[in-house]
């Protein structure tokens, strides 16, 4: 009769055969997930990643070496991974890094986990016609948005901030790896207090948009509350820099945010009100409306 008690995977990986070939971890590692991962689909990836990493393979040497036959450290290794995920801790955390848009980013419990609806205010940023090639990614984190725009675009500028000094370093280190260290200059301060007053074309930001009773928070207790908590509305980040970032912005510049799914309106009636042209909302590959933009006018005390 199976067992219906979950089972600790160092447990059963102490149990495996012996010898145990990659293959055969694969299939438990992906057993042992099942329930973690969501679907049994995520739980095959993941069990790919845990296992590459704890091998230091490419994961599609998996599939050309299954026969190989881990040492007791890989296996060892493999156990303190896989015990990790079981306890909740997100993948990317356990790997040290993940993917956004074209890069492989390192992450820390520093940095938010980027998103992949954060992907499509990168597209939404870089199909805009820009009035000079000076951009601020406001909140950087890991660096995921201004990574990837210095990468599309090598003749832009970009200019990483977030208060988070510790998240700025894991940026850097990011920018150093991927070859985009001359391209982005990082600063250490609050939204747009330390950027030169009305020389940007772009300013793209996803602020924390929580409010700091938001039920989701429980199971985001991984990732930095700085990162994700604005204050009892969770407006009120996207507030500030959409009421600073008119001064940040050089006349008919753009101001692209990531908002929560329900704030979209909040989000559009403040660019309006506080004089932005042009305004328009967005929705993210999953249909949920995440992105608005706006953009300077000429005179931005002309309709405030
Ligand atoms: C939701 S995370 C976004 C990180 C990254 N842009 C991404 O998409 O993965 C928000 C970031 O804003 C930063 N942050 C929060 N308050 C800030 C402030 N007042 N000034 C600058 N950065 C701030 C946090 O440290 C965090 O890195």
């Amino acid at each position: 009769m199976p067992c219906k008690t979950p089972i600790r995977p160092s447990n059963l990986l102490r149990s495996a055969p012996d010898p145990l070939q990659a293959r055969e971890a694969l299939r438990l590692l992906r057993e042992t997930l099942a329930g973690q991962a969501g679907s049994a689909q995520a739980a095959a990836q993941e069990a790919e990643w845990l296992l590459a990493h704890a091998l230091g393979w490419p994961r599609s040497r998996l599939w050309s070496h299954g026969e190989t036959v881990l040492t007791p450290q890989e296996r060892s290794r493999l156990a303190q991974l896989a015990e990790r995920r079981l306890a909740g801790e997100p993948v990317a955390y356990v790997l040290g890094e993940t993917g956004f848009h074209d890069l492989t980013l390192t992450v820390t419990p520093d940095t938010l986990i980027p998103r992949p609806e954060t992907e499509q205010l990168v597209e939404i940023a870089l199909q805009l016609a820009i009035p000079t090639p000076w951009v601020a990614d406001l909140g950087a984190g890991s660096g995921a948005i201004a990574l990837a725009l210095a990468a599309a675009r090598p003749d832009w500028q970009v200019h990483a901030v977030d208060r988070s000094a510790a998240a700025l370093a894991v940026a850097e280190t990011n920018a150093r790896r991927l070859g985009l260290i001359e391209r982005v200059c990082f600063i250490e301060g609050d939204w747009c207090a330390p950027l030169v007053p009305g020389r940007f074309g772009l300013i793209v930001a996803n602020p924390p948009y929580l409010a700091d009773t938001d039920p989701h928070l429980a199971m985001l207790h991984h990732e930095p509350r700085g990162a994700l908590v604005a204050g009892p509305t969770g407006l009120e980040d996207l507030a500030r820099i959409i009421d600073t970032a008119r001064e940040i912005l050089m006349p008919a510049g753009w101001l692209v945010l990531e908002h929560g799914w329900d704030q979209g309106p909040n989000v559009r009636q403040l660019l309006e009100t506080m004089g932005y042209q042009a305004v328009s909302g967005h929705k993210d590959f999953a249909g949920h409306d995440r992105i608005a933009i706006g953009q300077r006018r000429a005179d931005p005390k002309e309709a405030a």
